[in-house]
């Protein structure tokens, strides 16, 4: 398998996948959980899977060939209620968003996503769409190249950066993976001793690029509006930024919500929507020793209350 799929049975376990039940995942890449959820359903049962990247497509739709209880969609997860209605399902019993990038696309180079293997600068997951990072760095400016990589990758150099990005610019279009790589390293006064001086810059621009934090947000919303009660949401995210986003909502969700004591909210609205399902869960170390992109993986799971 080109994709070793993280926390597989916890995230199977959070789910608590039933025989007959309708079932999504949001992010298919190579399927591996999709093949795991599959092998728990029943003959009536049915999965759908749903992934931005073409490339994750053509392999989900194999798949659905080979069996009939199981959909691709190639859609963005921030869209799942319209794939849901365009298949007539309104509510799922239980929603997977195994969020980032997979291995295939960080190690083609082609997919412009590393500085490990030099390639095009592109970085969408769905190359079909919207702005390549190549474009996206001839175009922006100093200022708003520095508030990406502070704000997505924490960079603490990103003005710095910023600044030799657009120079660099100036003289050559930059291009190429290996060409960004090198004008960030060099661009750096300090270097971290554990980290490639690019890792944060190119976390940040392709957060940036695939918009995926606002796709985290609404496809969580989302996931919440369409899982029946009882239903279970699992979400894997792979750093920080993501995992508070993915953390602080589902908590919210899961409290009252805050409203005017002199004007009570109607019963079905002054409940939460969630129940959060246990505490965080990341790899053990087995998993880490076969597995270490499993790293920085969080586990967490929440079930859809009674709330309308
Ligand atoms: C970590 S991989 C998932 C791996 C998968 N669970 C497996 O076992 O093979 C993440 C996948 O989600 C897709 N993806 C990321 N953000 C997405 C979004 N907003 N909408 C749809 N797919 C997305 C990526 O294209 C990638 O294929």
């Amino acid at each position: 398998m080109d994709h070793i799929p993280v926390l597989l049975h916890e995230a199977l376990n959070g789910l608590c996948v039933k025989h007959d039940r309708v079932y999504l995942d949001c992010t298919f890449g190579r399927g591996g959980h999709s093949q795991a959820i599959l092998a728990a359903l029943g003959k009536f049962g049915c999965l759908i899977g749903l992934d931005r990247d073409p490339s994750a497509v053509s392999v989900g739709m194999k798949l659905a060939l080979k069996d009939p209880r199981f959909r691709m969609i190639h859609t963005a997860f921030s869209k799942l209620e319209v794939a849901l209605d365009d298949l007539g399902i309104e509510r799922v019993a239980g929603i997977l968003l195994d969020l980032g990038v997979s291995s295939p696309q960080l190690d083609q180079a082609h997919r412009g996503f590393s500085f490990q293997e030099d390639g095009p600068l592109d970085m969408r997951m769905d190359p079909t769409t919207g702005e390549s990072a190549a474009e996206w760095v001839a175009r922006a400016d100093t200022a708003e190249i520095a508030q990406v990589l502070w704000v997505f990758g924490e960079e603490r150099f990103s003005r710095r950066i910023a600044r030799a990005i657009v120079e660099a610019r100036a003289t050559r279009p930059i291009q190429t993976t290996a060409q960004l790589g090198k004008i960030i390293s060099d661009a750096q006064p300090i270097k971290d001793q554990k980290k490639h001086p690019a890792t944060r810059a190119f976390q940040a621009i392709r957060l940036h690029i695939n918009g995926e934090l606002m796709e985290v947000e609404r496809g969580l919303a989302a996931a919440m509006n369409r899982l029946e009660i009882g239903g279970r949401l699992a979400v894997i995210s792979f750093h920080s930024l993501e995992d508070r986003l993915v953390k602080r909502t589902l908590r919210d969700a899961s409290r009252l919500p805050l409203g005017d004591p002199r004007m009570p909210l109607p019963s079905n609205l002054a409940k939460p929507k969630l129940r959060l399902v246990g505490k965080a869960i990341k790899a053990g170390p087995e998993e880490l020793q076969t597995n270490p992109r499993a790293r920085s993986a969080v586990l967490r799971v929440a079930e859809r209350t009674e709330a309308a």
